[in-house]
């Protein structure tokens, strides 16, 4: 098949010459847009898909999930198709009300003793292609959101030794710690959070930093690696002066 196709791209014969017009002419092909028809269409195939999503997800996809968690509160929402991909001996323990992609990614540390364990508290969302890699514990508190593509590194997977790396050992224990988010904290998109790290209660992470030290509570922090940059208002504080 694969001769067939190098034959018919050298367009040398014109049989071959011919095959490759009618092929990429195929990719050309359209018809217009006719508006009554195609948006109605486009409507009736997001509900179709919706409500497929749907049931897999209440009668199929969470309970099955759901088994795979050492304990589960009320209300988990699973956005998006398929399942979160749960990786290693990971113990996972999740509040109610909480709002969790299809695509997060969970893993545990294989060699861990005792076994890795990930705590996620009431109404909390964590988005999609987000990473939380569990070396030892980490736990994120009550009103939590974490967006898109954050990684909560709490191991990194290999030794900093390349001789060590390259004979595929793991990681030494001092690269591994827990990660707390406290109450609160919001992680915007793509923030990286190291190993042995505390966010403050209420602390919001601008998108794109990198969080390798303890954040105080109630700040804005930003940056690689991120640093404090203003205090932000409690929320009593601002009804207090409105
Ligand atoms: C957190 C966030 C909303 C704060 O925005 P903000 O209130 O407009 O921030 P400020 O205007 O107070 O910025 C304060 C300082 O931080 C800097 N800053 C803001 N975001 C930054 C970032 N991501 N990285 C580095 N510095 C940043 C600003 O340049 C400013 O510096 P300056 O005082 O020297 O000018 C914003 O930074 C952010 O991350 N937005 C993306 C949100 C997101 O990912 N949403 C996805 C859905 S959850």
């Amino acid at each position: 098949m694969s001769g067939f196709r190098h034959w018919v791209k050298e367009r040398r014969h014109p049989v071959a010459k011919a095959i490759y017009g009618i092929a990429t002419a195929r990719r050309h092909l359209e018809v217009p847009v006719i508006p009554g028809i195609h948006k109605g269409l486009y409507h009736l195939h997001g509900s179709v898909v919706s409500a497929f999503r749907d049931c897999t997800r209440i009668f199929y996809r969470t309970p099955i999930f759901r088994s795979r968690l050492a304990r589960s509160g009320r209300q988990l929402y699973l956005d998006g198709a398929g399942l979160p991909l749960v990786l290693g001996p990971v113990e996972i323990e999740i509040g109610d009300d909480v709002r969790l992609s299809t695509q997060v990614t969970i893993s545990g540390r294989t060699r861990a003793t005792p076994r890795p364990t990930l705590s996620v508290g009431r109404n909390c969302d964590i988005g999609w292609q987000t990473t939380i890699a569990v070396g030892s514990r980490v736990v994120i508190g009550n009103d939590v959101r974490i967006a898109g593509r954050a990684f909560l590194a709490g191991y990194p997977g290999h030794p900093l030794d390349p001789l060590a790396r390259a004979a595929g050992e793991p990681e030494t224990e001092d690269q591994v710690g827990d990660i707390v988010l406290e109450n609160g904290v919001w992680l915007a998109t793509g923030v990286t959070v190291s190993a042995g790290v505390r966010i403050g209660a209420g602390t919001v992470v601008a998108a794109g930093s990198v969080v390798t030290r303890d954040l105080p509570p109630g700040v804005l922090a930003a940056g690689v690696p991120a640093r404090p940059i203003r205090l932000l208002v409690p929320l009593a504080a601002t009804n207090e002066a409105a």
